[in-house]
């Protein structure tokens, strides 16, 4: 009875605001996520993505209606939209990060083609959050979100918000609110159950609920709950079990009329004065911010990138935390950070300022539209209700914490300021730190919600002394945190580089913020992150050095500055050429509360000793007396091969999945060359499209474009040239 259908496919787009008069063959085909503009990576103005646009598509019901209700659900548009069915005005949303639906079933026609218009208007406006003053970042237009179809019986399950209670004892107690609306003219009686799945997709357990009555036009909150009687597994970082719960309602003579499902987790999180407590066990936070953007595409990623952006976080940089600065971000990436235990700190859109009143009503509007769309999310442990970064306001920060108190009593609330001594409404203290250390709390819990960023931006091509600070900065800070028991813990600014007003930045349109590029791809200070990893989970060394003695301060003799490793492991012995240059072991002098410091080699002489004939050097890393990785620094710094690598071997025919092709100059021991900006060609063979600059100039000796499917299978081949070197391609597969 109640169906969802997917709605991206078969939109037609014109960058202009035109009347329905406009013919079609004016528009072009598109598939959401959608952009307004395809730009260049930086270089560009933000006024390019700030226009009124047209979106239209024609379409057949793709089911009778047989009396139930029709909605269209948007993700997410950005920045605000009419939307009109049929040359009816079904609403209008104004704000570009949270969930809005209409009910067409008043105009939609059930046998015949029907026109859907969305008038877009994705210019920064004021009345908007988050703009209103300045903005360090871009919110770029379309949209950008997926879009559904929703078809539900004349009395439905509008939504449902599942709370688990004592998991830490024997018996566990599971409360699920079901919202009931009633759009029937007659009264409804309902009977309410559910069961419990595991991963595995076995029903555990079933509870059942109480007999409703339902008046004519009434909606209603109905809590069924019971006592978990079978075991479960705790949902934790290492171990995120997830379990779906169903909700079935039966009325009159059908016992099954319609069932509405929401994935969630056990678990027990909590902000304490002495620290971060999940299932009992103290976790001592430890992430990266995370801003919604991409190259070329703006905001509009598929599922494919946003779920690669949560395990990257996890996996490559061993983050613990993100935070979605600043803004909902997209379910897919929620999803990813349920399934890989990432937790995440969500807050509502806003960037320093405050508007009006009316303002202020679209923020309440957002803390509700947040937390009604991902209370369920086991990952996420805390919601931020303040702007970020915005002046003390009590009456507009009181109604925020209250009404996320309501809507879930089960999370505490923070919010992020960069003053101490701002008045403490919320839960937890979000504090941006750019002191350089972690200041003494002036209130717990304390949680570092920003620190690095515009303190130190660094480019991947810039002297490898700056991106040593750079990656020493994080490692201060994270330790600092680390040993301090009223912390809970610190999330860097951030975790790439990405686009933003002509206000903030290098000039180009970017701030070089990030621990990765803004192809997600490694700094050094990335490496810091990295070598958290648990040494059993994977070996983690990287040196923190391009190995280029004459690019360092003081011709890299004394005085110049220490070379740093990035490890897990306990020591390492260094190789210049054949013979032994030494042993190090991690610094723990000057960190000692990382658990895995960054390794000291020495001063610059290991490279002055060295300067007039560099030989290659090696680095063993042991563990436990064993060798566990090795890396090999070579000295001839030429050019030795050009790399590209997809992502993903496999793609959707879908006509909006993307992968990722990366690709990078590198030297003989494969490691990029940040002084290579050659030029690289690409070719593109088969059902698919190259989303990118080409020809494009390596940035850093690395970059990446993205590829782009269409409704079509097949096999598609990237070739990448570049002169004096042999081309590279891949392969990958589109079903
Ligand atoms: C903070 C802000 C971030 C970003 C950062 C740069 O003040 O919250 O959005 O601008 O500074 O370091």
């Amino acid at each position: 009875m109640r169906k969802i259908v997917s709605f991206n496919d078969d939109w037609l787009y014109l960058a202009e605001d035109v009347p329905v008069s406009t013919p079609d063959i004016a528009f072009e085909h598109v598939t959401l996520p959608h952009s307004n503009i395809t730009l260049p990576h930086r270089n560009f103005d933000n006024i390019e993505y700030q226009f009124i646009s047209t979106y239209r598509k024609r379409f057949r019901l793709p089911e009778a209606l047989q009396g139930r209700r029709l909605f269209i659900d948007f993700d997410g548009a950005l920045m605000a939209c009419e939307v009109f069915l049929n040359g009816h005005r079904v609403g209008e949303h104004e704000g570009g990060f949270t969930p809005f639906s209409f009910d067409l079933t008043d105009y939609v026609d059930e046998k015949g083609e029907n026109l859907l218009v969305v008038r877009l208007d994705s210019t920064e406006r004021p009345d908007i959050p988050p703009y209103g003053f300045v903005v360090d970042y871009l919110t770029f237009g379309g949209l950008y979100r997926d879009v559904s179809l929703r078809y539900v019986p004349v009395c439905f399950i509008d939504n449902l918000f599942v709370r688990t209670f004592d998991v830490l004892t024997a018996t566990p107690r599971i409360e699920v609110d079901v919202r009931l609306k009633n759009t029937a003219g007659l009264e409804q009686k309902l009977a309410l159950s559910f069961f419990i799945e595991n991963q595995a997709g076995a029903a555990i357990q079933q509870f059942d609920g109480p007999a409703v009555t339902l008046a004519p036009g009434e909606e209603s909150v109905v809590t069924l709950s019971g006592p978990v009687t079978e075991a479960i597994d705790r949902w934790s970082l290492n171990h995120p079990a997830l379990y779906v719960a169903t909700v079935v309602l039966a009325s009159g003579s059908q016992p099954i009329s319609q069932r509405m499902s929401a994935s969630f987790g056990f678990r027990e999180a909590v902000f304490r004065h002495d620290g971060f407590y999940l299932n009992g066990e103290k976790i001592k936070l430890r992430g990266l911010n995370r801003h919604q953007l991409y190259p070329y595409i703006g905001a509009a990623a598929p599922e494919r990138l946003q779920r690669k952006d949560a395990d990257i976080l996890r996996y490559e940089l061993g983050c613990n935390i993100v935070r979605t600065s600043h803004y909902p971000q997209s379910p897919h990436f929620l999803n990813r950070c349920d399934e890989i235990g990432l937790l995440v700190f969500e807050e509502i859109p806003g960037w320093q300022h405050i508007g009006d009143s009316d303002w202020q009503g679209i923020s309440l509007r957002d803390v509700e539209a947040m937390i009604v769309r991902d209370r369920n999310h086991p990952s996420i442990v805390v919601w931020g209700v303040r702007i970020n970064e915005s002046m003390d306001n009590e009456a507009l920060y009181t109604a925020t914490n209250a009404l996320a108190h309501q809507l879930d009593p089960t999370r505490q609330t923070s919010g992020v300021r960069y003053f101490l001594g701002s008045q403490f409404l919320e839960d937890v203290y979000g504090f941006n730190d750019f002191s350089n250390t972690v200041v003494e709390p002036s209130n717990t819990p304390h949680l570092v919600t920003e620190f690095g960023g515009h303190m130190f931006p660094t480019k991947t091509w810039d002297q490898e002394e700056r991106q040593v600070e750079h990656a020493l900065r994080h490692a201060r800070v994270q330790d600092r945190a680390a040993g301090m028991d009223n912390v809970t813990g610190a999330i860097g600014w951030c975790m790439f580089d990405y686009n933003t007003h002509v206000e903030f930045g290098s000039g180009d349109r970017v701030c070089y913020h990030g621990v990765m590029d803004m192809f997600r791809l490694p700094k050094f200070a990335a490496y810091v992150y990295e070598s958290q990893i648990d040494p059993d989970v994977r070996p983690v060394l990287r040196a923190g050095t391009f190995y280029a003695p004459g690019d360092r301060s003081n011709g890299g003799a004394d005085g110049g500055y220490d070379f740093y490793i990035f490890t897990n492991c306990d020591e390492v012995e260094v190789f210049v050429g054949e013979s032994l240059w030494g042993r190090c072991f991690p610094d723990r002098d000057a960190f000692p509360h990382l658990r895995y410091p960054p390794l000291k080699v020495g001063e610059g002489q290991l490279w002055y000793a060295h300067r007039l004939r560099v030989p290659a050097a090696r680095i063993v890393g042991y563990r436990n007396g064993q060798v566990v990785i090795e890396e090999r620094l070579v000295a001839n710094k030429l050019p030795h091969a050009l790399l590209l690598q997809a992502d993903d071997t496999e793609l959707k025919a879908d006509g909006a999945d993307m992968t990722r092709l990366v690709f990078k100059v590198v030297d003989a021991a494969g490691h990029r060359l940040p002084q290579a900006h050659m030029i690289v060609t690409f070719e593109v063979e088969g059902p698919a499209e190259l989303v990118g600059e080409n020809p494009f100039p390596l940035i850093g000796g690395q970059a990446a474009a993205y590829l782009r499917t269409r409704h079509a299978i097949g096999t598609v081949t990237v070739k990448a040239h570049t002169p004096r070197l042999p081309a590279a391609s891949v392969t990958i597969t589109v079903r």
